[in-house]
């Protein structure tokens, strides 16, 4: 795995200190208010974990597993597989992303979330690709912006693979083009 890596953007340590601001700063606005954390599947995984261990609020952490088409006419169209098992109306929910390129996976999750009528609804995403943005949507809480590139690793897939790479990077172009 490690030979298919040609760069790597964000070193592990880097990761991991980041995660813990971004913890610092949900804990600072949150004061005692309890969180719903609902983690986007499978990116998020690594991601999720690092950042709710962190958390020193009463927390849930539930998952939603969805699937947006791309490269079809029809982009943008965005369908939710599996669901979050609670409800969350009158409470306080953070959607932990591991990225927003294009944005209409969010600004999907965000309009049908709020439909739910959430106390209050933030964006938590460890990544952010602005220059690939199609839909206006921003993230509450952004962990590091990078560059148009294709991403793998702490829980970013190519093809389902590279998840489980510890540090953040980009493949070499022959893995792309096979
Ligand atoms: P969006 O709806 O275009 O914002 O897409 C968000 C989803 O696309 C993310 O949750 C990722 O699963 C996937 N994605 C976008 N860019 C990358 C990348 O650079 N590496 C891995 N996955 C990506
Ligand atoms: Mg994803």
């Amino acid at each position: 795995m490690k030979n298919d890596i040609g760069k790597i953007l964000i070193t592990e340590a880097q990761i991991q200190s980041r995660v813990a601001e971004l913890a610092g700063q949900i804990n600072r606005d949150y004061e005692n208010e309890e969180i719903i954390f609902v983690g986007i599947l499978r990116g998020s995984c690594y991601f999720l974990c690092d950042l709710t261990r962190r958390i020193k609020n009463s927390a849930y952490i539930e998952f939603m597993s969805v699937s947006s088409y791309k490269g079809t006419q029809s982009s943008g169209e965005v369908r939710i597989n599996t669901d979050i098992s609670m409800p969350i109306e009158g409470k306080n929910v953070i959607i932990v992303e591991d990225i927003i390129d294009t944005g209409s996976t969010l600004a999907y999750l965000k309009r049908i979330m709020l439909e739910r009528r959430p106390k209050s609804l933030k964006i938590c995403s460890l990544l952010d690709k602005p220059s690939r943005r199609k839909v206006e949507i921003e993230g509450d809480y952004v962990g590091f912006t990078v560059p148009d590139e294709f991403v793998v690793g702490y829980g970013l897939d190519y093809n389902q693979r590279y998840r489980n790479f510890p540090d953040i990077g980009v493949l070499k172009p022959e893995i792309y083009e096979n």
